[in-house]
């Protein structure tokens, strides 16, 4: 059995002042969620605060990117042993706003996937394909080379600890949600690349979230779905109540 997993993206947004009320608030809301892992992913400037907010709670802290060097002359990275050292536990990697707008590759995603996990942080690598590539038909294919090149040489072993993220570019901030099914059928997919990857027993370990659009009124359905693991949310884990809806999905 699969642990759920549902991860808020916080993105570019909030001020310093939001950040303690917002935890305080969604720290007592969800203080008996015990079934799932419930992650919060804000900039990088308040990963420290929030790590301190959070702890003795449900909920665990990760970055929104990584540097994949540990140390050096890289003004303005972040690295992992940084990250690990501030008790961030997870990384995003490879969003596809990353891809769009900052030059990321299945190339830079596949060292960054390695320093994550050699620092002992769990990527949550992001996967997905355009509304383009969606009406060409090559979603798979899209999505096969993104996991195959992304988790490049990656042993079983460690493959295991890994998240994987499907978010459809198009369903991302414009309120188009894929529907269950179309979702279904992707992370099916997913699910087959890994296995051919990793092996069966490792693949069906991989936890594989849905995200783009997921509110309160659409989490239900999705979460039903068979190789729907859990749900990674941008504008509805900005505000807690939605996000607590979210973390308390009915299935
Ligand atoms: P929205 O939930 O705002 O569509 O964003 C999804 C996303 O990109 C999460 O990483």
């Amino acid at each position: 059995m699969r642990r759920p997993v549902i991860a808020g993206n916080w993105k570019m947004h909030k001020e310093f002042s939001e950040v303690v009320s917002y935890a305080t608030r969604f720290a007592k809301a969800i203080s008996d969620v015990r079934d799932s892992d419930i992650i919060i992913c804000p900039p990088f400037i308040y990963l420290r605060t929030l790590v301190e907010a959070f702890k003795d709670t449900p909920v665990s802290v990760g970055a929104q990117m990584m540097y994949w060097e540990d140390k050096g002359a890289y003004t303005g990275e972040i690295s992992g042993p940084m990250l690990k050292s501030t008790g961030v536990e997870y990384v995003i990697i490879g969003h596809s706003e990353r891809r769009q707008y900052f030059g990321e590759t299945d190339d830079t995603v596949n060292l960054r996937i390695k320093a994550a996990l050699r620092n002992h942080i769990i990527p949550i690598l992001c996967v997905g394909e355009t509304l383009e590539q969606r009406e060409n038909s090559e979603t798979f294919d899209v999505i096969d080379r993104q996991l195959l090149q992304g988790l490049d040489s990656l042993e079983a072993a460690s493959a295991e600890s890994i998240i994987v993220a499907y978010e459809p570019v198009w369903a991302i901030g414009t309120g188009k949600t894929a529907t269950p099914e179309i979702a279904q059928e992707v992370h099916e997919r997913i699910r087959h690349v890994l296995s051919s990857m990793f092996g069966s027993h490792t693949a069906e370990e991989i936890r594989i979230l849905y995200g783009g659009s997921v509110k309160p009124d659409n989490v239900d359905e999705l979460m039903r779905q068979k190789d729907i693991d859990g749900a990674l949310v941008g504008g509805a884990s900005l505000d807690p109540e939605s996000f607590e809806r979210i973390v308390r999905y009915k299935e």
